[in-house]
């Protein structure tokens, strides 16, 4: 009999992977303090002290922009709309660009086209995942308004490269922070270096509230119009001071109490919860060091890396595996590594048929030489297609026990690949 699990071996992990699962005392503590109150959200959407929103919504508004070091921190109702959030108070409109990478989460793509703006994706950086600023500078156009980052997998951006590029031109830095949380570049933390930063607290998440996100920005007119936007801003505007009107259409973007006790809850433990998600994947890491064809995550010198997935890249010739097989045979030793992320939303059936607002093909319609064909972002194919292998950091937290059982699966699949090659032929 093999020893590999998928043919027919014993698989290596031998008990599920627990969930990693990180409500407690305190999270019902501050959630308590809210149904003791009984006011579960705070806000009115018309000028008044709770247009911003209600106590806890507030702490966890202060405890956040001082940790982070922002002037601002705006709270969300999920990181979506703190993306749409952002392209409006920057004042995105209808035709303005904004350069944008393939690999991410759609909502990173899709937001400036609620205000009529072009997504103009730029190819990714093969180490990191996250953009080459080589090819954003090469898209900066007369219509370019923004740029937005995304510290893909927690592991920044070249942000201040970006940031320099976006103030040469006069055009908005926005990082996508939805996975980098607590991140750093130089020191400096993600989600900070951008003219505005955006997080996530989404379940999946290394600190969460359910759904959630969060703002931060250092630039006073901004948060006010991010507060705007959240908060039926066209009721506020004379009020508030706000007298240019572009984007001060308002939404429904406000967090409720609960949502913020429990997102408070997390943040006093951010620090633990992230070095453990970073010592579980520096483990898994040094594991899979040396294996042939296998390429650990890779860190750019000066950036803190936080891990919100374990990003590794297979070289199929020198593995002598296909990718899929590999990682078909790795599941089978009960760990749940994946093949390719999310394909590269300019293949989305959106870009592919240039419909999104209204069924006439608005925003494209305003940039009708713009095309979303494949081969556009060359490297995010070749990683998409070819070489990426994710496991989820945030969502097991295995035993050291188990994470030796990982690594000693991962070792079997590659020391046994010739059989498995000849066995699948
Ligand atoms: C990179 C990125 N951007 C944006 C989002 C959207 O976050 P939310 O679910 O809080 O709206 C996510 C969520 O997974 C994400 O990973």
């Amino acid at each position: 009999m093999s020893k590999l699990a998928l043919l027919g071996g014993p698989s290596s992990v031998t008990a599920p992977l627990p969930l990693f699962r990180t409500i407690g005392r305190r999270e019902r503590e501050l959630v308590n303090e809210v149904l003791d109150n009984g006011l579960l959200s705070g806000f009115f959407g018309s000028w008044s002290p709770e247009f911003y929103g209600g106590a806890m919504v507030r702490r966890l508004e202060e405890h956040w922009a001082t940790m982070f070091g922002a002037r601002h921190a705006v709270s969300m109702n999920s990181a979506t709309s703190g993306l749409i959030a952002a392209m409006g108070a920057i004042g995105i409109g209808p035709g303005d660009e904004v350069i944008v990478p393939p690999y991410t989460m759609s909502a990173t793509a899709i937001a400036p086209l609620f205000y009529g703006g072009i997504p103009v994706f730029a190819d990714i950086e093969a180490q990191t995942f996250c953009l080459d600023p080589a090819k954003v500078a090469a898209l900066v156009s007369p219509r370019t308004k923004a740029i937005i980052a995304v510290n893909l997998f927690g592991h920044p951006a070249p942000l201040a490269e970006l940031r320099a590029l976006a103030d040469k031109h006069g055009i908005s830095l926005v990082e996508d922070n939805a996975q980098g949380i607590l991140a750093r570049e130089s020191g400096r933390y993600a989600g900070t270096i951008g003219h505005i930063g955006v997080f996530s607290l989404n379940v999946h998440k290394h600190i969460q509230a359910g759904e959630g996100g969060i703002c931060t920005t250092d630039d006073p007119a901004l948060a006010l119009r991010l507060q705007a936007i959240r908060n039926h801003g066209e009721n506020v505007v004379n009020a508030a001071g706000i007298t240019d009107l572009t984007n001060m259409v308002g939404f429904n973007f406000r967090m409720t109490e609960l949502s913020a006790a429990v997102g408070l809850a997390q943040l006093e433990k951010v620090e633990d919860l992230v070095a453990g998600r970073q010592a579980l994947a520096r483990d898994l890491s040094a594991g899979l060091t040396g294996l042939p064809g296998v390429t650990p995550p890779e860190v750019r010198a000066g950036c803190e890396h936080v891990y919100y997935v374990l990003a590794l890249r297979i070289d199929e010739g020198a593995l002598g595996l296909s990718r899929d097989l590999f990682v078909k045979a790795v599941e089978a030793e009960g760990i749940p590594l994946y093949a390719g992320y999310i394909n590269p939303l300019y293949r989305l059936p959106m870009f592919q048929q240039r419909i999104a607002i209204g069924g006439g093909g608005f925003p494209f319609s305003l940039d009708p030489g713009r095309t979303y064909a494949d081969g556009l972002c060359p490297v995010t194919e070749r990683m998409h297609d070819e070489q990426f292998v994710g496991y989820e950091i945030c969502a097991y937290d295995p035993t050291p026990e188990q994470v030796a059982q990982m690594v000693a699966g991962v070792r079997k699949v590659v020391e046994n690949r010739r059989e498995l090659s000849e066995r699948a032929a």
